[in-house]
């Protein structure tokens, strides 16, 4: 028997519609795909909309309502978020689904900020700027895949939206909150001002509260960033790269270098340790550096813009007629430089007056970077170049095919990814060298723990679980030991530390989200005979307390499935998650089983079984273009 949920009748069993008034009767939920994730929540809403659309034209209140949720739609979805729903006024967005990012936090602040500005430009119906505020809250929550709205079937479960939205109702007018996780996220991209603590309803002790300022540089922790740990290992990786440098130099040609390696590996870091060699030297070398972008528009080029922006002395402040004269400073006195600016303004985001076809674009960049080595021995660094489009790939290419004659390094750093969806880059050039960097030896990461915890004996219930955890992971190692010390899980004993009593090694949300991030890159569908074997293995005591310790982080798998469902990306991860659990080692996870020693494991090691990296090769460029082509008089910024 079915009641019509409109007029009430009593209807057969199995009728579609209401025998009597024809309402469609409720079809029987459909078992939908559940996992667990990491997601991002944004919660926005208006500030006095009630009181002030009372006594409005509903028709402007529409409008004003329209113009709203298309605006936060744009800007959430700009960043690669969902919009979970529009309630009244306010709007809820989601980061980390279908797939999660992760930076999916730091997304979720750049929507929020850019939502502030977009009310700026809105009005309310009293035709005041509109007002509204914005909540942001990381945390796990059950994710129902392909749930539909419009069937009235929730997309999230868990109190992430509601403690989304209360953070919202403590954010200042016109400002951006976010809770602790969010904070700890995105701490070193965001400005961040504490706020009073909130009390949550639910919550018993009051929560801390933080204040989204503004985005630092919008690129670059990379750029900028100090490494404040000793470097270790990777001894013959930095021997090669330095070597690489110094061929480059010694017989003023170019070649290409790509470093390969999982999320956290030291990727950046080897680079960085190149810039210390390079550094030290007496002779000068240019040294420019961009990146590339996971979202946006106008990224294609991006790292290309950074590092002519860089080399002009272009802020990202600057108008553009003021980008347009440092522009101006660097070309070449020659007739070309008309030539040369209206085809390097579109790297600074200003549009020329003539449009060139792309192998154009590239013999002027190609040309304007080798004016640029002309000079004195150049390394450009491309970081990131598993997020670049095709184009940029192809131009490197172009670049270390055919510049000829000068001493130039071009440095890109990679995930396996890159490789993944562009088997071939770099594979026909006899002058590129890809570095593929393997995890740090039990030795070496323990060498770095301790550095980190500044002592130089750890006890072995310390060390053994970050090293598990870590597996030879630098970034996770690190991510580790400052979770411990931010939580205050530690206690010094004489010139060491331990763990406190009772405290287990937590989880960090950052290492979590790196792995969620990088299962979810894994494409859909894999051949049978390249579906994934059991090289990846969950961290060690995932399945342990999570952080906050209210909630148990899944077991074996940074997502859990719950429902059965036929998606291939779901089978291929439900097979990798069976062959993680039948590891015989898994079971050493459990608390006070002893960790088999011999093999590290390798938590963030996903492998499709599908990267195929290219063999190192070397060779002498041919000369193609006449050195008489290239501009001649360039200073170098
Ligand atoms: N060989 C190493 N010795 C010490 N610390 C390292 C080493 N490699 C990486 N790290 C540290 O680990 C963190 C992550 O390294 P990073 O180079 O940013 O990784 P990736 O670029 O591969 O994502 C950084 O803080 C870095 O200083
Ligand atoms: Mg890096």
């Amino acid at each position: 028997m079915a009641a019509c949920p409109s007029c009430g009748h009593e209807n057969r069993d199995g009728a579609k519609f209401c025998e009597e008034c024809a309402t469609p009767l409720a079809a029987p939920a459909r078992a939908l795909a559940e996992e667990r994730k990491v997601v991002s929540v944004l919660f926005c809403d208006l500030v006095g909309f009630t009181a002030s659309s009372e006594d409005a034209d509903p028709e402007d209140v529409d409008r004003m309502l329209s113009a709203y949720a298309e605006m936060s739609r744009a800007r959430i979805e700009a960043h690669g978020g969902v919009v979970e729903k529009f309630i009244g006024d306010a709007v809820v967005g989601v980061f980390g689904v279908p797939a999660a990012h992760e930076d999916d936090p730091e997304r979720a602040v750049r929507a929020g900020l850019r939502i502030v500005e977009g009310a700026e430009e809105l009005e309310s119906v009293g035709g005041e700027p509109l007002r509204l505020r914005v909540g942001i809250n990381t945390g796990e929550a059950l994710v129902r895949l392909g749930a539909s709205a419009g069937l009235g079937e929730r997309l999230l479960s868990g109190d992430a939206i509601n403690t989304a939205s209360r953070i919202q109702s403590v954010a200042p007018e016109l400002g951006v909150a976010v809770g602790l996780s969010t904070y700890e996220a995105t701490a070193p991209v965001f400005d961040y001002e504490e706020l009073e603590p909130a009390t949550l309803k639910g919550k018993q002790a009051p929560v801390r509260v933080f204040q989204a300022k503004a985005a630092r540089a919008r690129f670059g922790t990379d750029l900028t960033r100090t490494h404040n740990t000793p470097f270790v290992g990777r001894e013959v990786d930095l021997a090669l790269l330095k070597g690489i440098f110094d061929k480059t130099v010694a017989s003023s040609s170019v070649q290409l270098v790509t470093v390969v390696g999982e999320p956290g590996l030291g990727k950046s870091r080897l680079v960085a340790e190149l810039f210390g060699y390079i550094d030290a030297r007496p002779d000068f070398t240019t040294w420019r550096q961009g990146r590339c972008l996971p979202y946006g528009e106008g990224i294609t080029f991006w790292a290309l813009g950074e590092i002519l922006k860089a080399h002009t002395g272009i802020l990202e402040s600057d108008p553009p007629a003021v980008a347009d004269e440092k522009l101006a400073a660097v070309l070449p006195d020659t007739d070309e430089r008309e030539w040369f600016r209206q085809r390097l303004l579109p790297l600074l985001g200003i549009e020329a007056s003539s449009s060139a076809e792309r192998e154009e674009l590239f013999t002027a960049w190609r040309r304007f970077l080798e004016g640029i080595a002309e000079e004195r021995p150049t390394v450009l660094v491309f970081e990131d170049l598993h997020w670049a489009d095709e184009a940029l790939l192809a131009f490197l290419e172009h670049l270390a095919d055919l510049a000829e004659g000068v001493p130039l390094l071009l440095v890109g750093t990679a995930r396996p990814e890159l490789y993944e969806r562009n088997p071939d880059y770099a594979t026909r050039l006899r002058n590129a060298t890809p570095i593929n960097l393997a995890p740090l030896s039990q030795e070496e990461t323990a060498r770095l723990v301790s550095a980190l915890l500044e002592t130089t004996v750890i006890p072995v219930e310390l060390q053994q679980p970050i090293l598990e955890r870590a597996g030879g992971n630098p970034l996770y190692a690190e991510e580790f030991v400052r979770l411990l010390k931010d939580r205050d899980l530690l206690e010094r004993v004489g010139s060491s530390w331990q763990l406190k009593e009772g405290a287990d090694v937590p989880f960090p949300e950052s290492v979590h989200a790196l792995i969620a991030a990088r299962l979810d890159t894994l494409e859909p569908s894999f051949p049978a005979h390249h579906a994934p074997t059991a090289t990846w293995r969950p961290p060690r005591g995932s399945s342990r307390r999570h952080p906050s310790g209210s909630k148990t982080w899944p077991t074996c798998s940074p997502t859990t499935t719950r429902a059965p469902s036929t998606s291939p990306r779901r089978r291929e991860r439900q097979s990798r998650q069976k062959s993680s659990r039948d590891l015989p080692c898994a079971s050493s996870a459990l608390p006070g089983n002893a960790p088999s020693a011999s093999t590290p494991p390798r938590p963030w090691r996903v492998s499709s079984g599908r990267s195929r990296l290219p063999q190192s090769a070397t060779r002498n460029v041919r000369p193609l273009w006449p050195a008489s082509a290239r501009p001649s008089t360039m200073r170098d910024a």
